[in-house]
């Protein structure tokens, strides 16, 4: 794997990076207000199963972010627990600029230290991108699935 661009800073998140935190999470999941985003926030950064990473630039300016968790199974792995890849954002600007790929890194080599063997992630069926990236990185396509919700009347 190419290392990743040497102006890009890749980190773990610090209490003060919660501004830039959260502008990099408004843009890769718009649907969700500020105040959504605030809690789940607060509660990644008490969990010590949650890890998130930041990519900063030169002046400082948070530009990506990578947040991973211990989950007790993922779709296709056979270890358990294992890593997973909830959010995994590059400002569009910066993109391919392996910035992803250090971003990825990182979150694997927390996973390592917490014991685990294996990673596992999702993206959207149409998000041909973060397909590619997986692939890339060394992902396997393991199962598509199709969600479902229902009301429960009360
Ligand atoms: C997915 C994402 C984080 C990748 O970040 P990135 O910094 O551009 O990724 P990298 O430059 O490290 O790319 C790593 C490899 O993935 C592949 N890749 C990345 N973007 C690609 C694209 N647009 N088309 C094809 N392959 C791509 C390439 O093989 C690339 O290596 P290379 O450029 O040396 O060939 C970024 O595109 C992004 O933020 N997308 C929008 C949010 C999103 O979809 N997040 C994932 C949700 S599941």
């Amino acid at each position: 794997m190419a290392a990743p661009n040497r102006i890009m800073h890749i980190r773990p998140i610090l209490e003060s990076d919660r501004p830039g935190w959260l502008r990099l999470r408004q843009a890769l999941w718009p649907d969700s207000n500020a105040a959504v985003h605030q809690a789940e926030m607060d509660e990644i950064a008490q969990d010590n199963a949650q890890a998130v990473f930041v990519a900063q630039d030169a002046s400082g300016r948070l530009c990506g972010f990578i947040e991973v968790a211990l989950r007790p199974w993922a779709e296709g792995c056979e270890t358990r627990p294992v890593g997973y890849i909830e959010g995994w954002y590059v400002e569009a600007g910066l993109r391919r600029q392996r910035v992803g790929a250090g971003l990825v890194d990182v979150a694997e080599a927390w996973t390592r230290q917490q014991g685990c063997r294996e990673m596992g992630s999702d993206c959207l069926l149409d998000n041909q991108v973060s397909f590619q990236a997986h692939l890339a990185l060394g992902y396997q396509e393991v199962e598509r699935v199709i969600q479902f919700r229902k009301s429960l009347q009360v």
